[in-house]
């Protein structure tokens, strides 16, 4: 194989995700997720996905190496995630990435997850250009950001002041008896359902103060009063409507505030990344109120957008071929991590 190739291991919730890039092209893309035994609680709790991590890394690398036909002394670089996402399992995806950075005797570059959200669209789309709007929803972030130079020089415009999107979904899906992680589930219920049947809040929607920011928990608090208020009535609750109108709410301050974020930048590019970028609805009215406005819209495949470890590699591979210095093997493990840090560098 021509080209660098970077090993990418994403640990920060509950996927357990190794990618291997080869010159900047996806070889591999192995993901193990607890998902289902985190199910029955309702929501990720760190222990189980930490424990989970722990028994998934190994056979996940051997699966990786093996689907890209290479051995792990071919890899030339290794990228790590090490913020944010919950601690814990963050620490068992840095400790492998150190483990095997010392063995191999190759760099370590300790990344930004939310950065890789975003250029993980480089292995589908090419190159990002100069400057972009990316907007980046999942279930622990909502964010606008001013892109450039690939995606190495990342400025946060507006975030969610709340809630995050991905969260909204999860927690609605839970009012609505629907499983976790609710997200895919309101996606598909509302498939079958009117998204005009409640005109639920657009939050900030109109507030100039919040121009780019978001927020979801009134959205939330407004399904619950109105679930409440059907109940007591004697109505019954159309789930797949609920769904449908609940998911039109959300996926319409998103765009409208995406390129309002486009066109205030004078930039005609937008990416969208993060598990909620695989909802059907968001990429079907981005793509028409970007076509509308001459903006170029890239998403990446749904498989993509979700917690995966070739994103971890994309950006790896992105840091490894512009000469960005490596990380320090004592690099920290941290739950937060602004999204202007790409990766970790010595202070
Ligand atoms: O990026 P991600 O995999 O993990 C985080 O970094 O948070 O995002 C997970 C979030 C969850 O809230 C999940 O419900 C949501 O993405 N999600 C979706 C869809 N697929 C995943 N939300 C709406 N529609 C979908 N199709
Ligand atoms: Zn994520």
């Amino acid at each position: 194989m021509n080209g660098p190739i970077v090993l990418g291991i994403e640990t920060s919730c509950d996927e357990t995700g190794i990618g291997i890039v080869a010159n900047g092209v996806l070889k591999a893309n192995e993901i193990a997720s607890s998902v289902e035994e985190q199910a029955r609680f309702g929501g990720v709790v760190p222990e189980i996905a930490s424990r989970a991590h722990l028994e998934a890394i190994e056979p996940a690398i051997e699966r990786a190496c093996a689907t890209a036909g290479i051995s792990l002394t071919d890899v030339d670089a290794i990228a790590v995630t090490s913020g944010p996402g919950l601690v814990g399992a963050l620490l068992v995806g840095t400790a492998t990435a150190k483990a095997l950075s010392i063995g191999l005797g190759v760099p370590l570059f300790a990344v930004n997850h939310l950065a890789a959200h975003v250029v993980v669209d480089e292995l589908e789309h090419g190159p990002l250009p100069e400057a972009v709007v990316g907007l980046l929803v999942s279930g622990g972030h909502s964010s606008l950001l001013s892109v450039r130079d690939g995606g190495l020089d990342i400025e946060l415009l507006g975030q969610t002041l709340d809630d995050a999107a991905g969260e909204a979904f999860d927690k609605i899906a839970r009012l609505l008896g629907l499983p976790f992680p609710g997200g895919p589930w309101m996606d598909k219920a509302a498939q079958e359902g009117d998204a005009h049947l409640v005109e639920f809040p657009r939050g900030l929607a109109r507030d100039e103060s919040h121009r780019f920011d978001f927020s979801f928990s009134g959205l939330k608090a407004a399904v619950a009063r109105w679930i409440a208020a059907e109940t007591k009535a004697g109505n019954e609750i159309h789930v797949p409507s609920v769904a449908a109108s609940v998911q039109e709410a959300i996926v319409d301050v998103l765009t409208v505030k995406a390129i309002d974020a486009c066109v205030f930048s004078g930039v005609s590019d937008l990416v969208i990344g993060g598990g909620v970028a695989a909802n059907s609805r968001l990429r079907v009215m981005a793509q028409e109120r970007c076509d509308a406005r001459g903006i170029r819209l890239r998403v990446p495949s749904p498989i993509l957008c979700t917690d995966n470890g070739a994103m971890v590699a994309a950006l790896g591979s992105r840091l490894l071929t512009r000469g960005v210095p490596e990380s320090p093997i004592d690099f920290d493990t941290t739950s937060t991590m602004n999204v202007s840090l790409i990766s970790r560098s010595r202070e």
